[in-house]
Formats: C-alpha cells, structure tokens, sequence
C-alpha cells in the first residue's frame, strides 16, 4: 500500500520497520484550533478552516500510508454548549468539505461513515453526509469515520439499550451478553479498536471520544496545535507508537 503517490519519505521510515505494522485504526482528537487562530490573532474561525485543511491532508495521508481506518472527533455532544455563531460555523464548514471535496474523496476511494446520533444534527448536515456514506460505500480505500454530534457514554448507552431489547425480545439471557454484544451495537461494530489515538493541542484528556474502543490503543498527545498537524507529525506519531511495547495486558516481549 505504500507505492501510492510517491510517499517516499514516509515508505522509506515504514519498510524500516515492516515487523512493527502500521496502526490499522488511527482515532484523532484535533484540538487546538481556536488557541492556533489566537496566537495569528484571526478569529476562531479561521482556526477552524485552517483545521478543515489539515484533515485534508491527513486523511490522504492515511490513505496514501495504507492506513484501514481514520476516526476524527468534528463535533461532540457536548460542543453545541459553543457560542451559536462558532456552532453555526462548524455546521457551515462540514457542508462544505462534504460539498467540495466529496468527489475527490470518493476518487481516492475513501468510504465514508458517521460516528454519531444523526437524529440531533441539523438537516443540511444530515442530508450531504447521507449522500456521502451512500455514494462511498462500495469504496475500498481508507475508511473515515467522521464522529458528530458523538459521545462515547451515549454511544455505550445506546448499546446497552439495544442488547436489552434483545434480552427483553427472548433472544438473549442477560448471563450471557457478550462484549462482542455490546460492540455489535456501537457505531463502529465491524472495524478494529483504534491502534493508536492522537490527540493535538497537548491536553492529556480523552473527552468522552471512543471511551469503549480504546480500552487498548496507545495514546500519542502532541503539543502540535490541529492545523500545524500535516504528514511529518504523523509520521512522528506513527514512529511514537512503533516504540511502544504494546502487552494487551500480558508480559510483552521484554
Ligand atoms: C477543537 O479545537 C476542534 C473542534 C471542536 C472542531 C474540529 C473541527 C475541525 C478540525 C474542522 C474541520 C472538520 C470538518 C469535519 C470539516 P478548539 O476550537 O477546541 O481549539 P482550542 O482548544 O484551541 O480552543
């Protein structure tokens, strides 16, 4: 997967170490936006649009790199509290990656997924990602799963809340609900845990992002603000986790 583009730089680093595998599921915090506008004194928002371009390149990134799954956090459950003007902007600036740059995605063969409660995202939004996750999904390349309007607790809690529809339904005993129950019911039910989870901006915080999925993964916090983030600090990220002695709970190989 790492003939593509001429990635040389970043085929060169990853054939170095070809035992070690590349994350198969990279989640990413991108946080700093506003703190990135403030120090050029621009408003947040052009934090923010400066954040819209470097997920551009980290999504081609990861899909250059042969990266299965990105996940990013756009938008929380808790980020509507955000001043109305900065939330109508976010809202704005989603129609327009899906708008702009839905055909370029869908040429690099990106299949896109939302990660959230689609029922409290206003129409608009609703509609352009419908239109994407149906027009991609045949797509073979990177999986990007877009969390908005998401929280992990009501993610999990919406999971109980099916498994016990099952039990109420007599499909299944309560004694035996499985963790792969619980997974079946969460919006990423088929893909791998996230290997590794980046966050940007240096807060050592996991905001209520994938709280069940990363129970394992190893977290990367770099002090990068979001739209400073490109290829280089990727690949850093990437080189962070390779030194990782990842034990799942056992001994390890030292
Ligand atoms: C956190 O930075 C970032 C967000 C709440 C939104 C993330 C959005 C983008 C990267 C824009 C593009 C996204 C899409 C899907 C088009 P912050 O504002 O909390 O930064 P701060 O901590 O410095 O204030």
């Amino acid at each position: 997967m790492l003939e593509r583009d001429g990635a040389m730089g970043q085929q060169r680093a990853f054939t170095e170490r070809p035992e070690a595998g590349l994350p198969r599921h990279i989640a990413i915090i991108m946080d700093g936006n506003g703190r990135w506008a403030k120090k050029r004194r621009l408003p947040r928002t052009m934090g923010h649009r400066a954040g819209m371009n470097a997920l551009e390149e980290i999504v081609r990134a990861c899909n250059d790199m042969g990266v299965q799954v990105l996940t990013v956090y756009a938008f929380s459950t808790e980020n509507w509290k955000r001043p109305a003007d900065e939330v109508s902007f976010l809202m704005q600036l989603l129609l327009e990656y899906m708008k702009k740059k839905l055909r370029e995605l869908h040429e690099e063969k990106v299949k896109i997924r939302l990660l959230g409660d689609s029922e409290g995202i206003p129409e608009p939004q609703r509609e352009a990602i419908a239109e994407a996750v149906a027009l991609t999904a045949d797509n073979t390349g990177l999986i990007l799963n877009i969390a908005l309007n998401y929280g992990a607790r009501r993610e999990i809690l919406r999971a109980c809340q099916m498994v016990a529809q099952r039990v109420r339904a007599g499909e299944l005993k309560p004694e035996d609900i499985t963790e792969a129950d619980v997974e079946a019911q969460l919006f990423t039910a088929g893909l791998p845990d996230p290997d590794l989870l980046i966050r940007t901006g240096g807060e050592m915080r996991v905001s209520n992002y994938l709280l069940w999925q990363i129970a394992y993964a190893e977290v990367v916090v770099t002090d990068v603000l979001w739209p400073d983030f490109g290829r280089p600090q990727l690949l850093a990220a990437v080189d962070e986790y390779w030194r990782r002695d990842r034990r799942f709970g056992g001994l390890g190989k030292n």
